[in-house]
């Protein structure tokens, strides 16, 4: 079994061959518990690892902290969103809330300047961030680049708890460059474990499946650091949990991707662009009008649906409805896009009301 490669991943169409083959856990058995969480509910978050742990601070009213990281690239888009109304949702459950912006890697890994590196993560990301409604308080922002000495010290600490064999074995071909964004990304994950952040407590990172291969890696770093005493240091810590959410497909089928546009709907897109968008996305409907009457459409294979799933129908009883009319014929697809259509427009003009106070926001904070 090969493992994925987090800068290159393709489609994952088996999710269930992703927790036998990698030992995930499936998701289902805090399902009931927190299904007022659309991306829950839906099983759109499908795994995680020791979540259990972070349920149990839940329980005891014990600190728990979030922690995940953004890759400023390209604009800010519905599979963003998702990570975002994670993230959001997680603060409102109590964590303290740790967001990255992996400036590092993307220069490292993208050739992205640290210049507009920082301009992205302002504009796009922490603005977005706060107009979903992400609250300052409770929070910390950094950029790889850019952050207190004892980050630094974990980081490199990491290196020698961890072979080069190890991580040709995870990532393949080893560059310094994957080298430095690999051991970046451990202490992104641990040090809100510090000393200085509090101490060990547990941490979540939300991520999409592609990313478990870090997750690993660093819980793997977290045992051994608890093993040793480094540098006269106590570095004991917790090794993180993670949840992983499925990916969002492009409008036209294949992947969504900051690097096509026709593959996304950007949040602070023309409400009438993001209609054009979906008026010629790809659905699951048939090729004539009385073939799709006949046999009725595939709702699991159209991008349409998608976007009322994840994001546009949060009432499950009127998504079942848009479900079953399609696949017994009496939805046709031009009726559905309107709908869709529809809702998106209403999400993007009420999101964009709130983004200039939302960038003020996010550059008080820079
Ligand atoms: N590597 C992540 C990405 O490609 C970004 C990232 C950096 C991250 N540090 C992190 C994600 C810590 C989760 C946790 O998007
Ligand atoms: Fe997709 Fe709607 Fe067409 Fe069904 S009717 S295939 S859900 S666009």
């Amino acid at each position: 079994m090969k493992d994925f490669d987090p800068w290159s991943v393709g489609e994952i169409k088996d999710y269930g061959k992703l927790i036998e083959d990698f030992g995930m856990e499936s998701f289902e058995a805090f399902r009931q518990r927190f299904d007022s969480f659309r991306y829950i509910r839906r099983g759109i978050i499908f795994g995680h690892r020791d979540f259990g742990k972070i349920v149990e601070a839940l329980d005891k009213g014990k600190p728990f902290a979030m922690m995940t990281g953004l890759m400023p690239s390209g604009r800010f888009h519905m599979g963003h969103k998702m990570v975002a109304d994670e993230i959001i949702w997680f603060q409102q459950m109590g964590a303290e809330t740790y967001i990255c912006a992996a400036d590092m890697e993307s220069y490292l890994m993208r050739d992205v300047s640290f210049e507009d590196a920082r301009k992205t993560a302002l504009t796009e990301y922490l603005s977005n961030y706060f107009a979903l409604g992400l609250k300052k308080r409770g929070m910390r922002f950094w950029f790889q680049s850019d952050y207190v000495p004892e980050y630094y010290k974990l980081r490199d600490i990491s290196s020698k708890r961890v072979t080069l064999n190890e991580l040709q074995s995870i990532y393949g071909d080893m560059t310094t460059g994957k080298l430095v964004s690999v051991l970046s990304q451990v202490a992104d994950i641990l040090h809100p474990q510090l000393e200085l952040f509090g101490g060990p407590k547990p941490v979540v990172v939300p991520v999409g499946a592609d990313q478990d291969p870090h997750i690993r890696l660093t819980r793997d770093i977290a045992s051994r650091l608890n093993a040793k005493r480094d540098s006269g240091r106590d570095m004991k810590c917790i090794p993180p949990s993670a949840t992983y959410h499925k990916f969002m497909s492009g409008l036209q089928g294949g992947k969504m991707s900051s690097s096509d546009p026709k593959s996304y709907v950007a949040l602070s897109e023309e409400p009438k662009s993001a209609r054009k968008k979906i008026m010629s996305a790809m659905t699951g409907g048939r090729t004539t009008v009385e073939d799709q009457k006949e046999r009725g459409g595939e709702p699991e294979k159209c991008m349409v649906y998608e976007l009322l799933l994840y994001h546009l129908m949060d009432d499950d009883l009127e998504l079942s409805r848009v479900y079953h009319e399609c696949r017994e014929g009496k939805l046709l697809c031009g009726e559905c896009k309107g709908i869709c259509a529809e809702l998106l427009e209403r999400f993007l003009l009420k999101h964009q009301k709130k983004l200039p106070s939302a960038r003020k926001k996010a550059e008080k904070l820079l």
